[in-house]
């Protein structure tokens, strides 16, 4: 047996990470395939493992979690993990930790700049054994060592709470010293100055000038050590970029000749400054594009995938203006930007004056046709497009019979890469690119099949729980969460409010993390968040006489929603209080489990009473006796208040609110949120009824949509499950294959049947919410279940369709790699699963009876189910009888 793909924390050989837990884990594989031998984590100073500082025996699984009460700053530890045949060691290495801060903050006493440079040079006489550079800058930086870039990492320090706390790097900057020194720190706006957030955009929502920290520190071979702290005596001038901002671009003036600005030092807190979490954003796939003409005349580069990134390339001749602007679409053979609302998204070059390379900074776009200005086709053709995203390694693979399938599982991965940019953002490209955390809950499950999510999330977490901090509880609509003075007018968004589905990525991230990757260091991190989120709503619900209902605050429901019939709402028709109390109860058992797990037994039972009782209070609402409750007390609550003044503020009429929609009868089944059998039975009836209401559609929004699936098909409607996810007509998910799109769109009517966009005040072709429907095809389509929360145990159990003739997937495991592939051949169907080592599994067959996996290769043959509609009314009259 082999071991490799060593993590701490989820992070490869990390440096300069906060580590509030050690959670090592490692990838096995091999020819014995079932050596269940123990294995052993060994924690060092030294790489021959002399002196050990920490040592585990692992219980099971490959992963083991230390306290790091042991780490001490500054300090590269050498870990290994040993089995009775194997042996791999790697290491971290931990940042200042609590040793204070040398450097100080500095910036400019001149006017606000868009960009400007610090530098420092230094001499460093003798051999040197390490430098560590620790750097953190407020905008966006790119720093460099003797025109060297200290990393390969791009829009650093990433976007997090700014206001909150300051995360900073460190780099391994050995290799870059020389005896005469320059370190040069450029310094854009990024989130942190200029204009962001949607609404018209604020400006310098943080501050109004670029600051600066680092501290370099040299240690010699001959034991002596040097620091270079940031002070007044930096160099400090002006930059070719002239402007740069998120959401409009960049501009650069070649010709620019630096004036120097006047460095200044501040006496601002060094206390929030904090090691990182942030995973690094690199350009991970490079793209050539084609060049065409389009209508209006206008030279169009197509990279034929909508990427978030930039474009880079070498301009060979003298240029008075180069620009390029950014858009997802064409429209009438046009380019085409109104969705974009009030992002330019574009990149200009003045005065190119000779060959030159030239590339964007401080900003990024998401794009899949640039226009280009300035530039011949065979010139525009020399630049290339770079998908940048937040480092991630990729777990799952398919590939079935059906193209357009595929695709769309394509695009879901795609709208994922180019929205985990620092933070899970909603959108890449139109003035917003905010992390709501309503799209991240429910994609989050789907997301973490796809990568290693985790230690992307802890970082998005960490922030999370910042805001919750400085908003007593709340989690906010989206995190980070600029804070922005109250004025007339302001949009409600802006104002803190804290609500449901969203507010409940508070636990739903936690959770999800943990069943897939099963790290208790991080959840035991994230649970203090988990709590406040349902001691906060429980406060709430105590104060409206502990009804349990969550009926009495603003709610965004069923966001997108196609069921209120009005044209481009966005507001869905179910009842907010019903879709509200669901999550309610979502978050408590959440919670209730992590406390389990944790071995928190008060909390457990505390927890576990409410959602009991949270149930109990859907129970009475929503049903009478056996059928669902069409009038329950809910549709007069201050939330239905609230919602239909909203509606007026949308739609300008008042809406429908409905009980027994897809999104509320999916959510009930799918969480079995039912009073008895006939309940359930009712409840599918209903939902069957509602989709043929539809022609056989969905209808469902953020809120119901990743329930829709899974409750037809846990209630004998595969056939109905699937022909929605085989439909191509619109509304649905191959409507937009069809369409040509390359990731998911924000709306399932983004773009009507005759390729026209359906409108541009909210309106992204790069939203990941609705490609929540992957992780159906994943645990039913291919069967691949998830071992439960307590259990280690997975479940392989495929659903077999029509639509296919075979399907397959592959998941990487800590044990390596999951497959499972179906084929059906006549009336037959063959299941191979191939089960990595050391990974307890069984299958589950049509009949209902169990297998036990074995590792290797494990094949069965059935009888290919008939779900035809008449095998559905047999299936629903025995059900009945
Ligand atoms: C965003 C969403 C978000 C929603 C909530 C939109 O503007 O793009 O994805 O969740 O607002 O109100």
């Amino acid at each position: 047996m082999k071991a490799k793909n060593l993590k701490v924390n989820g992070l490869t050989e990390p440096i300069g990470y906060s580590f509030d837990h050690l959670t090592f884990s490692w990838e096995t594989s091999g020819e014995d395939l079932d050596d269940q031998s123990k294995m052993t984590v060994t924690v060092a100073l030294d790489p021959a493992f002399k002196q050990v500082v920490a040592q585990a025996d692992c219980a099971s699984g490959n992963l083991l979690t230390l306290a790091p009460d042991f780490l001490k700053n500054k300090t590269r530890y050498f870990w290994r993990v040993q089995g009775l045949t194997f042996q791999a060691s790697s290491f971290f290495e931990t940042g200042l930790m609590d040793d204070a801060w040398q450097a100080k903050w500095i910036s400019y006493q001149d006017a606000p700049q868009d960009a400007v440079c610090f530098s420092k040079k230094f001499m460093a006489n003798k051999a040197v054994k390490t430098a560590r550079l620790y750097l953190m800058a407020l905008g966006l930086y790119e720093a460099s060592l003797n025109g060297q870039a200290v990393s390969l990492e791009y829009l650093t320090p990433g976007y997090h709470s700014y206001d909150l706390y300051q995360q900073y790097q460190t780099f391994d900057v050995t290799h870059l010293i020389n005896s005469e020194n320059e370190l040069t720190v450029m310094v854009g706006n990024g989130w942190y100055k200029g204009r962001f957030l949607f609404d018209g955009g604020f400006e310098n929502i943080y501050g109004d000038k670029q600051k600066l920290i680092a501290q370099l520190e040299i240690t010699y071979e001959d034991g002596s050590r040097e620091v270079v702290l940031s002070d007044e005596s930096w160099n400090c001038q002006t930059s070719f970029i002239k402007e740069n901002s998120i959401y409009d671009g960049e501009r650069q003036d070649l010709s620019t000749r630096p004036e120097p600005l006047q460095t200044i030092a501040l006496t601002d807190d060094r206390a929030t400054l904090t090691e990182r979490l942030d995973l690094p954003v690199k350009p991970v796939r490079v793209y050539n594009p084609r060049a065409f003409i389009d209508k209006n005349g206008d030279l169009i580069l197509d990279f034929e995938q909508e990427i978030t990134g930039w474009i880079a390339g070498r301009v060979e001749t003298p240029k008075k203006q180069v620009k390029f602007t950014f858009g997802e679409l064409l429209q009438d053979g046009r380019f085409y930007r109104d969705n974009l609302r009030t992002a330019k998204q574009e990149f200009i070059v003045d005065n190119i004056e000779q060959a030159s390379f030239i590339r964007p900074h401080f900003t990024y776009f998401g794009f899949r046709y640039v226009k280009v200005e300035g530039l011949s086709e065979a010139e525009a053709l020399r630049f290339k497009g770079y998908s940048l995203q937040s480092e991630m390694e990729e777990t799952f693979s398919f590939a079935s019979s059906s193209a357009k399938l595929n695709q769309l599982l394509s695009n879901v991965k795609w709208s994922q890469r180019d929205n985990f940019l620092s933070i899970p953002t909603d959108c890449p490209q139109r003035d917003e690119r905010l992390g709501w955390t309503g799209d991240i809950g429910v994609f989050a499950n789907t997301a973490s099949y796809n990568m290693e999510t985790r230690a992307f999330f802890a970082n998005y977490l960490r922030a999370m729980r910042a805001e919750q901090l400085a908003q007593k509880g709340a989690v906010p609509v989206f995190v980070p969460y600029p804070k922005i003075k109250p004025f007339e007018g302001i949009n409600p968004f802006l104002l803190g409010g804290a609500v449901s589905v969203w507010g409940d990525a508070a636990t739903i991230l936690p959770i999800t993390s943990y069943r897939h990757c099963h790290d208790q260091g991080q959840l035991k991190a994230d649970y203090p968040l988990m709590k406040g989120w349902v001691d906060y709503i429980l406060k709430k619900d105590q104060a409206h006489q502990n009804r349990h209902l969550f009926d009495f605050d603003m709610q965004l429901g069923d966001w997108l929603a196609l069921d209120t019939g009005i044209k481009g709402s966005v507001m869905g028709a179910t009842d907010s209080s019903l879709v509200a109390t669901v999550y309610y109860w979502i978050s408590a058992q959440n919670t209730a489990d992590a406390a389990a797990i944790l071995d928190y037994q008060t909390d457990n039972a505390f927890y576990q009473k409410l959602a009991d009782e949270i149930k109990a209070a859907i129970l009475t609402t929503y049903f009478k006796g056996d059928d669902l409750n069409l009038t329950p007390a809910t549709l007069n609550s201050p939330t239905e208040q609230i919602r239909q003044q909203m509606a007026q503020g949308f739609a300008g009429q008042k809406i429908d609110t409905k009980v027994d929609t897809q999104t509320g009868l999916a959510l009930l089944l799918h969480y079995r949120l039912y009073p008895s059998e006939a309940a359930r039975e009712k409840l599918a009836d209903r939902l069957q009824a509602r989709l043929e209401e539809a022609g056989n559609s969905l209808t469902t929004g953020f809120a119901g949509t990743p329930a829709l699936l899974h409750a037809l098909s846990e209630n004998g409607l595969d056939q109905a499950a699937f022909d929605l996810l085989f439909k191509e007509d619109a509304p649905s998910w191959l409507f937009e294959v069809s369409q040509g799109a390359t990731t998911t769109w924000e709306r399932w009517d983004s773009l009507l049947s005759d390729g026209r966009i359906s409108g541009t005040d909210m309106n992204s072709m790069n939203h990941y919410a609705y490609g929540s429907v992957e992780d159906f095809i994943v645990e039913k389509l291919l069967g691949i279940n998830l071992p439960e929360l307590t259990g280690d145990t997975w479940k392989i159990a495929p659903h077999f369709t029509s639509h296919l003739t075979w399907a397959q997937g592959k998941l990487m495991t800590a044990n390596g790699p999951l497959e499972v592939k179906w084929v059906k051949t006549g009336s037959l169907v063959e299941t191979t699963v191939i089960l990595p080592p050391r990974t307890k599994a069984v299958f589950i067959k049509q009949d209902g009876s169990l297998c036990q996996l074995k590792s290797g290769s494990n094949q069965f043959s059935e009888i290919f189910p008939d779900n035809s509609a008449n095998a559905i009314q047999d299936y629903k009259e025995t059900v009945n009888e």
